[in-house]
């Protein structure tokens, strides 16, 4: 694939006869780590070349030369991925495809409640137009201000809005993908209904550009929340946060947008590594509670009616404490906590993570037994356990107690995911919740998928994608 000893004109030189320098370029040595560094640090790549495309049609010509010569292709958005499931291999014959370039909201119609946005666009970005128009574009994340929309469909990244919302799949009306040959699967429709055979977009959904790159999509919107309520709560321990939960969607009438569950040790984490991080009770308490209700009309008290099913908790003995925020900055300030969760586990050091999901009404059985096994076989580590747990994702990360215990946990590594991904699979959860698989979790994905399921994947990426040249080595391997 490089230039052959023979002085033949190698792909760079070709892709750029194709495309113009503009757009295929070989990558700068001040670019490496934005586009072959993944964000954790856990893959360093190189790449044949980076191309910046700015249209389908662009996209669609590069796939079309690499599907016949063969270069394996990796498609990139803002490069949040947890599981280096964008970062070209360590070979330097891969083509780096970011679609940062393709950031044009094509439609956005408040009477069909959706827009039509390009794959490069940021989500806040996309967020911000929805909310401009009076409506609600619900996919919310930590990563929000640089991932980009091709990258949240392509993993179906979750979020913190998940329990009413749904994934990123549940938002998705029609998408435009370019295949592996060039060709262009146009169903970028915003029709609600639209029952015509099989829903081959949804393939692309979670397959993390295996199969195609999505240039552009069609997604839902929602009436614009008008009003909102959010608390911060300490409860005594993760049964009476599932009882909670169970309370609050009840007394909002189902209004309930978000529940995080965050453990002390997390706010531990925020205040020795974040100091402007406040903890916004005053005792501590093993457990908290982050919860949001919304509606779409600006004349109910949500606040209220918060407060109240929280005294109404306190009563009832699942809640010991909470402050209720009073306003916006109060709001953010709360929100701020949890979001800075992984940063502050990041400056902590090595952060062992886990994205597992369960069913909601196991999680704390699942905790306890985990934390237990977690105790004996690895006393160099910290459980924080924190996530979406009105949806059931539990961000179940193990921190080093110290530096210097750091070597010993990274050594227990795989006995613990081995450990960890069994337990959830008996508690009949899942090893991925929202991160994906990437290059991570492909072997993960081999001993836990169904192997019905696993022949079923293969056969679809060897019928879309017959020469592997898509993201190779992600997801699946070959
Ligand atoms: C989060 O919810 O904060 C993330 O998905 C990240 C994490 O696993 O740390
Ligand atoms: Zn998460």
């Amino acid at each position: 694939m490089m230039p052959g000893p023979g002085g033949g004109a190698g792909p760079l030189v070709m892709l750029q006869a194709l495309l113009g320098p503009e757009v295929v370029a070989a990558v700068r040595s001040d670019e490496v780590e934005r586009y072959l560094v993944d964000h954790r640090r856990l893959y360093h790549g190189r790449a044949l070349a980076i191309a910046r495309p700015r249209s389908t049609e662009q996209v669609s010509k590069l796939l079309a030369f690499c599907n016949a010569q063969r270069i394996g292709v990796v498609p990139q958005g803002g490069n949040t991925s947890y599981c280096g499931g964008a970062t070209p291999d360590a070979s330097g014959t891969q083509l780096l495809l970011s679609l940062e370039r393709m950031d044009r909201i094509r439609q956005l119609d408040a009477d069909d409640c959706a827009m039509v946005a390009e794959a490069g666009c940021v989500l806040a970005k996309l967020q911000d137009a929805a909310r401009e128009a009076d409506r609600l574009l619900p996919l919310s994340l930590g990563s929000e201000g640089s991932c980009q929309l091709g990258g949240n469909l392509s993993t179906n990244a979750g979020g913190t809005n998940v329990l009413r919302y749904g994934m990123a799949r549940d938002l998705v009306l029609g998408l435009e993908v370019v295949l592996a040959d060039g060709r262009v699967l146009d169903t970028l429709s915003t029709l609600r209904k639209d029952n015509t055979g099989y829903d081959v977009k949804s393939l692309f959904l979670g397959a993390e550009g295996t199969l195609g790159v999505i240039t552009a999509a069609a997604l839902r919107l929602f009436p614009r929340e008008a009003s909102l309520a959010t608390a911060f709560v300490a409860v005594p321990d993760i049964d009476a946060a599932v009882a909670l939960l169970a309370r609050l969607r009840a007394s909002s009438g189902d209004r309930l947008s978000s529940f995080e569950l965050i453990p002390r040790a997390a706010l531990d984490l925020l205040s020795a590594h974040l100091p402007d991080a406040r903890d916004p009770l005053a005792a501590p308490s093993p457990w908290y509670v982050l919860c949001e209700a919304a509606s779409a009309r600006a004349d109910e008290d949500l606040t209220a009616m918060l407060a109240q099913a929280l005294e109404e908790a306190l009563a009832a003995g699942q809640v010991t404490d909470a402050a209720v925020a009073r306003g916006a900055r109060d709001r953010e300030s709360l929100w701020s906590l949890r979001e800075r969760i992984p940063e502050a586990q990041r400056r902590e050091g090595l952060s062992l993570k886990h994205d597992v999901s369960l069913p909601v009404s196991h999680v704390a059985r699942f905790v306890a037994e985990a934390e237990a096994w977690l105790r004996q076989a690895a006393p160099e580590g910290r459980l924080v356990a924190y996530g979406h747990l009105g949806d059931g994702n539990l961000h179940f990360n193990v921190s080093a107690r110290s530096a210097t215990e750091a070597e010993a946990l990274a050594a227990r590594t795989d006995a613990i995911r081995r450990h960890v991904h069994d337990l959830v699979r008996a508690h009949g959860g899942s090893f991925s919740a929202e991160h994906g698989i990437g290059a991570l979790k492909v072997d993960e994905l081999v001993r836990y998928a169904p192997p019905v399921e696993l022949e079923l994947m293969r056969a679809i990426k060897r019928t879309f994608d017959p020469q592997g040249i898509m993201n190779p080595g992600k997801v699946l391997r070959r």
